[in-house]
């Protein structure tokens, strides 16, 4: 089975994801986490990556696609999140056979108190202090590197973000209503909830 999950900056899809993967076993890729895995390296194209990233913009439609393909040519079971952004990038994954886009639906002032806590690690496992705090301060659950705060987690740039993912990615949310496998799920729940109510929509 092939997930998308599709939501505004802190709608929750990486801590969804993890659950998927916790308890069902899915194979997890998230376009941002394997972007700012590039940035890390310190290259050229990790630069202008960040430079993309740091303004709450999207960075050029095919590099995610490129850094993402390698890597799920031999799954059958996996999670897409935050990808497709746009309609460029959904049609030219048309082929890869897609059975249900999840759309994580939440407003911008629940997101804002979501990422003023966020921290998360160097994999991008991501923790708040009220809304899923860490066993142990500071320190990532899953594999136990230091838990920090992301540099695009600032009012002025989440607002910048919001901003692109109404314009860029919203036309993808139709995209996939019109091919009939969009889930619209409200996100304004707990984690252990919006993870249920997907594995509703999935099984049904
Ligand atoms: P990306 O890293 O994907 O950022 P985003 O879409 O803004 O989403 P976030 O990762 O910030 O939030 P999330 O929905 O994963 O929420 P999380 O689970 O962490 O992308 C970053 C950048 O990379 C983009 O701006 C762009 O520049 C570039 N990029 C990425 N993909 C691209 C693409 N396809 N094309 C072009 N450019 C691309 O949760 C957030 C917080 O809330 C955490 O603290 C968490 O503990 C808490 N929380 C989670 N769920 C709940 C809940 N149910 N209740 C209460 N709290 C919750
Ligand atoms: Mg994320």
């Amino acid at each position: 089975m092939k997930l998308i999950i599709l939501g505004p900056p802190g709608s929750g899809k990486g801590t969804v994801s993890e659950l998927l993967v916790k308890h069902n076993k899915f194979f997890h890729i998230a376009a941002g986490d394997l972007l700012r895995e590039e940035v890390k390296k310190g290259t050229k194209l990790g630069k202008e990556i960040q430079r993309h990233i740091d303004q709450g913009h999207l960075v050029p439609p095919s590099l995610p696609i490129q850094l993402i393909k390698p890597i799920i040519m031999d799954k059958k079971k996996y999670i897409l999140d935050g990808f497709p952004r746009s309609l460029e990038q959904a049609k030219t994954i048309e082929r890869w056979h897609i059975n249900h886009a999840i759309y994580l639906k939440i407003d911008e002032n629940a997101v804002i108190k979501r990422l003023a806590g966020r921290r998360t690690c160097e994999k991008g496992h991501s923790y708040h202090p009220i809304f899923h705090p860490p066993k142990k301060q500071g320190i990532c659950d899953i594999d136990g590197t230091k838990l920090t705060r992301r540099k695009d987690d600032n009012p002025k740039i989440i607002k910048e973000r919001f901003k692109i993912f109404y314009k860029q990615t919203m036309p993808v949310l139709q995209y996939y209503r019109k091919k009939g496998i969009l889930k619209i799920i409200n996100a304004n729940d707990t984690p252990r909830k919006v993870y249920e109510k997907i594995i509703t929509v999935i099984n049904d």
